[in-house]
């Protein structure tokens, strides 16, 4: 398929400009299916030969082209070659495309796309991602669901590409607000409450407990005493925090396996509390501890040494900051899983946190850090429930499944659903999950529960409804892709578009890898339900000869691999019926 395409025009190039085909291959790119014509296969860009230095930048741009252009030989493989300003196109045989891409899709449709050359220059390795991370009694806002899902997918991704991936959450599970809380919950908490539902009482009791301690000292010392006894390991308050913890950690796993998210280590800022004091013991000794006026320490990180830019590690009463139980946690994660990169995903808000710590590990001496990445995303806004204004996770998932529940009722295939509140339940998560993922994750965006839900629209349900409608027809005519293909039966307009589409997989992964943006990858999916609409329409299987019909369902077939593989990747749950 494309690395076949990609190889055969590049023994060519190598042929006429000399270098060898590992530098041609990730330069052809596959081009944009067009709306109104066919378009041809893969571009070339002359330039990006000069910057490569296959070709020489005293010759001008122009006549490099052609005389490429002129030299290239049409052949069984390669149909037609043209030129334009700066770019040869390469227009490759249409039997040829059909066969390779449906045979190669037939044989391994897991392996399709994934395994392409131009993937395999990437750095491949360890790769450990930090994602979710919410804070324990603090509500699990809409920033934590994206967290959740952004990290879910760049795991996916990393994983689908051959990489090894880790899978960590890091629970705000430590600091003041424990304080706060096991006073509160001292005072006003119930255990019979905690049990029915964690999250929320927790929740109610924090909220309370914040409100009344603005007016109520003897509350505010209660909380810096119990912050106090948790800090030097109190037996009864760790006795409560470890409870708060374990029934939150219950409460997020189930969510999560609704989300049909999962990690392989569950950690927190409460781990590396106690190995901070060895931080700060490495980073004095390396003499890069520094003690302010105020009696605080700080790192600097300013070029020229003189605090311009700091970060403050320990506080003046020597109890350790956030910054400080992250770097604790980055030295023993890199002891533990010796990962070769680290990603992290929170909102942006926390990109000069991120930078702070990375520096820090630099100085510290440790090269790694320059494989630590921020993955930062916008605000959500407006995503409220019709219960208020408290968003908990829970809260919009539940709303999206009863509106897909709605919407479902209405419609009259839906009947045939074996569980329906199970379907709903998935295809109000794409529907989220893709409306969150449309656009770069560093813009902020409005939530709009009208169109996120839309089946027409760009969406997860028009997503969901494409695989569905596909797994149908595959059902009813029989997945006839053992038989014979005669590809000739695949050269109309709409089926060389989808295939033409096909051959973009790859890069788009790849782009998506280079920049962790899951957008690219949104849109191939959104514009392939597209062009499998339009085939509907166009391509009947019913009513067709036997070896047309044949030739559709393997296109058809192939095609919802790719969709199906494509969603998986995203953290979507393709269904079956709807
Ligand atoms: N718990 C933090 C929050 O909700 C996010 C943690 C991000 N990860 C980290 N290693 N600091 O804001």
């Amino acid at each position: 398929m494309a690395s076949f395409f990609r190889r055969c025009v590049s023994s060519q190039l190598v042929r006429i400009c000399g270098g060898s085909e590992e530098v041609f291959i990730p330069l052809l790119s596959a081009v944009p299916v067009s709306k109104r014509q066919l378009t041809p296969d893969f571009r070339l860009t002359v330039s990006s030969l000069v910057q490569n230095g296959v070709l020489s930048p005293e010759e001008d741009l122009l006549s490099h082209t052609e005389r490429i252009t002129k030299q290239l030989k049409v052949n069984g493989v390669i149909e037609d070659v043209t030129m334009g300003r700066g770019v040869i196109s390469f227009r490759i045989n249409r039997l040829l495309l059909a066969q390779k891409v449906l045979s190669e899709l037939r044989e391994d449709p897991q392996a399709f796309g994934v395994k392409s050359e131009i993937l395999r220059t990437l750095p491949r390795g360890r790769t450990l991602v930090e994602y979710s991370s919410p804070n324990i009694a603090k509500k699990f806002h809409a920033g934590h669901l994206r967290s959740t899902i952004i990290g879910h997918f760049i795991a996916n991704l990393k994983q689908a590409l051959g990489n090894d991936v880790i899978r960590v959450n890091y629970l705000g599970d430590w600091g003041m607000q424990f304080g706060l809380l096991g006073a509160g919950f001292q005072r006003l908490g119930s255990q019979e409450k905690l049990k029915e539902n964690a999250l929320q009482h927790l929740f109610e009791v924090y909220v309370q407990v914040n409100r009344e301690a603005e007016h109520d000292e003897s509350l505010r010392s209660d909380a810096a005493e119990f912050y106090r006894c948790l800090e030097q390991h109190d037996e009864q308050a760790l006795l409560l925090w470890k409870q708060f913890r374990e029934i939150t950690v219950q409460e997020y796993r189930r969510i999560y396996q609704r989300l049909g998210v999962h990690f392989d280590h569950y950690s927190g800022e409460s781990f590396h509390q106690s190995k901070t004091q060895e931080v700060l013991n490495d980073l004095r000794t390396r003499g890069l501890l520094k003690t302010t006026e105020k009696g605080t320490g700080v790192v600097d990180l300013s070029e020229q040494g003189d605090m311009s830019s700091y970060s403050t590690v320990v506080r003046s009463d020597g109890t350790s900051l956030y910054i400080t139980r992250d770097v604790a946690a980055a030295l023993e994660r890199k002891q533990t899983f010796g990962f070769d990169e680290m990603i992290y995903v929170t909102d942006k808000s926390q990109s000069v946190h991120f930078q702070q710590l990375f520096q820090i590990l630099r100085v510290m001496g440790h090269t790694w850090a320059h494989r630590c990445v921020h993955v930062p995303f916008g605000l959500v806004k407006g995503m409220s429930t019709r219960r208020g204004d408290v968003v908990f996770l829970e809260d919009v998932i539940d709303e999206a499944r009863n509106r897909m529940m709605h919407n479902m009722n209405q419609s009259k295939t839906s009947k045939v659903v074996c569980d329906p509140e199970l379907t709903a339940d998935q295809i109000g998560i794409s529907a989220l999950i893709i409306q969150d993922f449309k656009g770069p994750l560093k813009a902020d965006y409005a939530f709009d529960w009208e169109r996120v839900l839309q089946a027409q629209g760009d969406t997860g349900v028009f997503l969901q409804y494409t695989h569905a409608r596909l797994r149908s027809l595959l059902r009813t005519h029989g997945d006839e892709t053992h038989t014979h293909l005669d590809a000739s039966h695949l050269q109309d307009h709409r089926s060389i578009s989808i295939l033409q589409h096909l051959l973009r997989y790859d890069e788009v992964l790849r782009q998506c890898v280079l920049e962790l943006q899951p957008r690219y990858l949104v849109n191939f999916l959104l514009t392939l339900c597209h062009l499998v609409s339009l085939a509907h329409r166009d391509l009947p299987v019913k009513g067709s000869a036997t070896a047309v019909a044949q030739a559709r369902l393997h296109l058809f077939a192939g095609t919802c691999s790719v969709l199906a593989n494509g969603m998986k990747i995203l953290g979507v749950t393709p269904v079956e019926k709807m």
